[in-house]
């Protein structure tokens, strides 16, 4: 019988990359999924380390493990990403029982040591490049992430990615537009690029530069990719080359992650941002006057240390000013090997980091709920993705905006339908198939 695995991955888009990556090199070797851990010969786990909680749910899932394979001594444990780059060798000090650990992106090193003879445990955690092409099992097969550089060259001082991610690299233009053309003869529809930064893309391209707009100009014109997106942009680089693009071209999404993290100068400045509430301000207005109806999404980070309650309102102001569509809102957390866990002065006590969040919260969820309504009415391209969460007879897909709807109709996921809007929540839209597509559905 052929050994069977299993993959729990944390974190962010571009883990959920690299697992499907871990997936497709594993079938490739001839893996076979185990719906459960306990059945696995193979337990890997996609790690995160962005925040405490992160950590500490990963930690309970590896004691899990360790529990299979004191019944299953032959069962292999592989623990890659973020949290076993940051924790390097001692991840085989403090958890004996892990057989191999890999840093971010390193999938054909976990190929390695599976295929070698080796018994002995092995860490993995230097960069070597980009990998040729790797198989890649995709959990939807008409949506695909597109990775366009490693790494970060950024130093925010509460974040962990650039120490577990390394410095940024670019992955080289025309191996990217080729990987996209080839999804697209696959048949998939929609493809996000990732990026720490991805207005960083290309500037250390050498014998040619190259600028992010360029990258989306160009995957956004491939014949039968109806929907680009890419995540993140970030604020002190997006300029108004790229929503030219966004402009110019049906296919690339109207949606834009837009971190923020705060509102008050000071802190951003103490977060080294490097950009401050106006030029924030500034880049949203940028935004909204060449792409008209998108949605802003962002990340907010509160109780960074030094902020004040002075501070917390401009954030709140920010919000109530820009009008997000929706919001990733996290309380700080220091991390090791950032320059903010050292931080001594200023620290917000835990109750009021908790609620400033349940304030920040409430901010998010009007404003989206009121930005949402401004859909009602209209009907929307829909990409189908499957049955609705909640309600299994009807059907969820997402909108251009990367808004979830739920509809009653009929469409085989991956097939593009029509939507007519009943309903607005803060996060999802309902509404109707119109009834041309529902006819030929049918
Ligand atoms: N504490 C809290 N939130 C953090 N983030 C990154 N590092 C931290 C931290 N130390 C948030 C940021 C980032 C998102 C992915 O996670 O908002 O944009
Ligand atoms: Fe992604 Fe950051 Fe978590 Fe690494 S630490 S998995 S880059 S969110």
């Amino acid at each position: 019988m052929s050994k069977r695995y299993h993959v729990t991955t944390f974190g962010c888009q571009m883990n959920e990359h690299d697992s499907e990556r871990m997936k497709g090199m594993l079938e490739s070797l001839g893996y076979t999924a185990s719906e459960r851990r306990e059945d696995a010969d193979l337990i890997l786990f996609n790690t995160c380390s962005i925040r405490e909680k992160a950590d500490e749910r990963f930690v309970a899932h590896l004691h899990d493990a360790k529990i299979v394979k004191r019944n299953n001594p032959g069962t292999v444990i592989g623990v890659g990403g973020c949290w076993a780059q940051s924790m390097k060798d001692l991840v085989f000090e403090q958890f004996p029982f892990v057989d191999v650990a890999f840093g971010p992106g390193q999938v054909p090193k976990l190929a390695e040591f599976l295929t070698s003879d080796s018994i002995t445990a092995q860490g993995y955690f230097e960069f070597e490049g980009f990998p040729a092409h790797l198989p890649t099992k995709r959990d939807r097969p008409h949506q695909a992430w597109l990775q366009i550089s490693v790494g970060c060259h950024m130093k925010c001082s509460y974040c962990i990615v650039p120490s577990t991610r390394g410095r940024h690299v670019s992955r080289p233009y025309d191996e990217i537009v080729e990987e996209a053309r080839r999804l697209a003869s696959e048949g998939v529809v929609e493809i996000t690029l990732l990026g720490q930064n991805v207005n960083a893309y290309g500037r250390d391209l050498r014998p040619q530069r190259r600028e992010f707009s360029e990258l989306l100009r160009e995957v956004g014109s491939i014949p039968g990719m109806k929907r680009v997106r890419y995540t993140s942009p970030h604020p002190q680089d997006i300029k108004q080359d790229v929503v030219d693009v966004h402009a110019e071209l049906d296919t690339i999404c109207e949606h834009v992650h837009l971190p923020l993290q705060a509102g008050s100068s000071k802190i951003l400045k103490a977060m080294r941002r490097t950009y401050d509430r106006e030029r924030f301000i500034d880049r949203v207005a940028m935004i909204r006057a060449g792409i008209p109806d998108v949605a802003l999404s962002t990340d907010i980070i509160v109780g960074f240390p030094g902020e004040t309650e002075e501070d917390f309102q401009e954030t709140l102001e920010v919000c109530e000013l820009v009008q997000f569509d929706s919001a990733f809102t996290f309380i700080f957390s220091p991390r090791r090997h950032t320059e903010a866990a050292e931080f001594t002065e200023g620290l917000v006590p835990h109750d009021v980091k908790v609620e400033r969040m349940q304030r920040l919260v409430e901010v998010i969820q009007r404003n989206a709920h009121e930005r949402a309504q401004r859909f009602v009415g209209r009907t929307m391209e829909v990409l189908i993705e499957g049955p609705s969460r909640t309600d299994p007879s009807r059907l969820r897909g997402r909108t251009s905006h990367n808004k979830a709807v739920n509809f009653e109709g009929f469409g085989e996921p991956g097939t593009f339908t029509h939507v007519g809007i009943t309903g607005a929540t803060s996060q999802t839209l309902t509404g109707n198939q119109s009834l041309v597509d529902l006819a030929l559905a049918r």
